[in-house]
């Protein structure tokens, strides 16, 4: 049995990706707030696990009013996280291991304390002015109707000035305007650095709203809930595809690097916006997030019907991301409507992101099964959540601490952590699912091992054999002289399966302790949430 790579191996494409929130992964040095040097000694968990790259939320120097999205330095690092030699020493050591490191790029806006926009709001004769993006009032008012993705208007006062300026979040995070050319060089100047540095590669933040409408036209209205947040002039606009070009040819110049667009859409998802992105073999993004499964019940049906599109929607030379959660939403393993059967359901969750075609996201913790925490009004940190709350009670929920072992917050850190630990971390939590053979972290173990055994699960065609019927959704992942049949129950019922034509095979992974390891027939009988992967017998296939 071997592991290794094959030699159609593109990193990004069949390989996994751990996603990092740095400041919840593991504390190093008691201050409560997880950091570079804890990343770094975690680096045989992660190998163990399998994972291929790193990705890590923003690590560089900020007032953390965004918990990083908001950069004051692109060139530093925060002393939250430690020291840029502790960041050598991890791409270091995570290159050593063969795992790539991935950082957060996040061009649409600066921190208001960034020297580039203190120097803007300097006057309106700042030879930075230009570099953000600042308006007259219109007939005494903002100079437009565009709406911050946080809430509230996207337009702020400068008093001193007279004039606007414009922010897609926060206030505090005041948008770049990519129309200007010095500006560009500029931060390409700070890309470079990172590139040279030995970064694999970036996750680009909201790079869908770096192009405005170039007349500031007002969004149009809607009446309902939704009023104004179609975004149809502040966002997706010519220029964020321009500015992925020339970003695409300063990647070229390097080996192997990775961009990945974040294509943030509104309920229910837009799997055709995000695959607007891509073109990974000339001037686009090698991957872009599509969130519609994030808004999905759970149910085979619906999980087919979302996929489907999804793939339908991705030319045939590009490649999808499989992802449940991540530092914005809400975590998979509770997340509204998944209802009764969490740990089951989450099972299936990993069955799916390894063995669906495309590139897997793990969220941190998700492989053992961390929970969205309850988090009380006083303890709640996100700017969204103090705005909204009770209605929205904002993101903190999704970034509680690792859960690394039943001591003390969980093993994290030998402060006070920065959020509060979920309280079910005495049995959640890496350790004791290392030492359970039935975990689910052992389940996720497994599978990133079989997808590195089996090339099918890695670069296969996704054939599905039916749409989710009966509550069984069953496909098929194919390349030459090998196929794997994956078949989920996705309901809490014993299920019958007839097939149109018998299946022969080894099962290769199976959640059933007493099933035989072979199969041949076309009638199966399934356990409540039973998964089973098959490695087919050349010759059959079912049609
Ligand atoms: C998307 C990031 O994922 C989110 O955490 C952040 O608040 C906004 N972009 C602004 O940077």
């Amino acid at each position: 049995m071997s592991f290794s790579k094959t030699e159609d191996f593109i990193w990004w494409k069949h390989g996994v990706i751990y996603h990092i929130y740095p400041l919840s992964f593991f504390d190093s040095n008691a201050d409560g707030i997880g950091d570079l040097v804890g990343i770094n000694s975690k680096l045989d968990y992660l190998q163990n696990l399998g994972v291929d790259a790193i990705w890590l939320s923003p690590v560089y120097k900020s007032p953390m009013l965004d918990f990083g999205y908001d950069v004051e330095n692109y060139l530093e690092i925060d002393p939250v996280f430690g020291k840029m030699e502790d960041f050598k020493e991890l791409i270091s050591n995570a290159h050593n291991r063969g795992i790539k490191v991935i950082m957060d790029l996040i061009l649409n806006h600066t921190s208001d304390q960034h020297p580039w926009f203190l120097e803007s709001k300097s006057s309106r004769s700042s030879f930075k002015r230009d570099w953000y993006i600042w308006k007259d009032p219109k007939r005494g008012g903002r100079p437009n109707n565009w709406s911050s993705a946080l809430g509230g208007s996207a337009w702020a006062f400068d008093p001193k000035s007279s004039q606007y300026y414009l922010h897609s979040f926060l206030p505090e995070q005041p948008d770049l305007n990519w129309e200007n050319t010095e500006m560009q060089r500029a931060f390409f100047d700070d890309i470079i650095f990172w590139l040279d540095l030995g970064v694999d590669g970036f996750r680009l933040d909201a790079i869908n709203m770096i192009g405005k409408d170039p007349e500031f036209r007002n969004n149009p209205m809607f009446f309902g809930l939704f009023s104004n947040s179609m975004q149809w002039k502040s966002r997706n606009q010519a220029r964020s595809y321009q500015l992925i070009k020339d970003l695409r040819k300063l990647l070229d110049l390097y080996d192997e690097k990775v961009l990945i667009g974040e294509i943030y859409a509104l309920p229910p998802g837009n799997p055709n916006l995000a695959a607007s992105y891509l073109n990974s073999e000339h001037n686009g993004l090698h991957l872009t997030f599509d969130f519609s499964i994030v808004f999905r019940y759970w149910s085979a049906r619906m999980f087919h019907t979302c996929f489907e599109k999804s793939y339908s929607s991705i030319p045939l030379t590009e490649w999808a991301c499989i992802v449940f959660s991540n530092h914005d939403l809400n975590r998979s393993f509770n997340r509204p409507f998944t209802g009764h059967h969490k740990y089951q359901k989450a099972i299936i969750k990993a069955v799916l992101q390894l063995t669906l075609k495309g590139t897997p996201f793990i969220y941190y913790g998700e492989e053992i099964g961390m929970p969205n925490s309850n988090i009380s009004r006083k303890q709640l940190t996100d700017p969204i959540g103090k705005k909204f709350w009770p209605f929205y009670e904002g993101r903190d929920a999704a970034r509680t601490p690792m859960q690394w072992d039943d001591s003390k917050h969980a093993g994290f850190t030998k402060g006070t952590p920065w959020l509060p630990v979920d309280k079910d971390y005495l049995t959640c939590n890496v350790e004791a699912q290392q030492l359970n053979p039935d975990s689910l972290l052992k389940v996720y173990e497994h599978l990133i091992k079989l997808r590195k055994q089996y090339p099918a699960l890695q670069f296969g065609e996704w054939r599905p054999l039916n749409k989710g019927e009966r509550d069984i959704w069953i496909y098929d992942r194919v390349i030459t002289n090998e196929t794997i049949t994956v078949i989920i129950n996705f309901v809490n019922k014993k299920r019958k399966l007839l097939m149109n034509a018998p299946i022969q095979g080894q099962i290769i992974f199976t959640t059933i302790k007493n099933r035989l390891s072979e199969i041949e027939g076309n009638l199966l009988f399934l356990d409540p949430y039973e998964v089973i992967l098959i490695k087919r017998k050349a010759e059959k296939q079912i049609v």
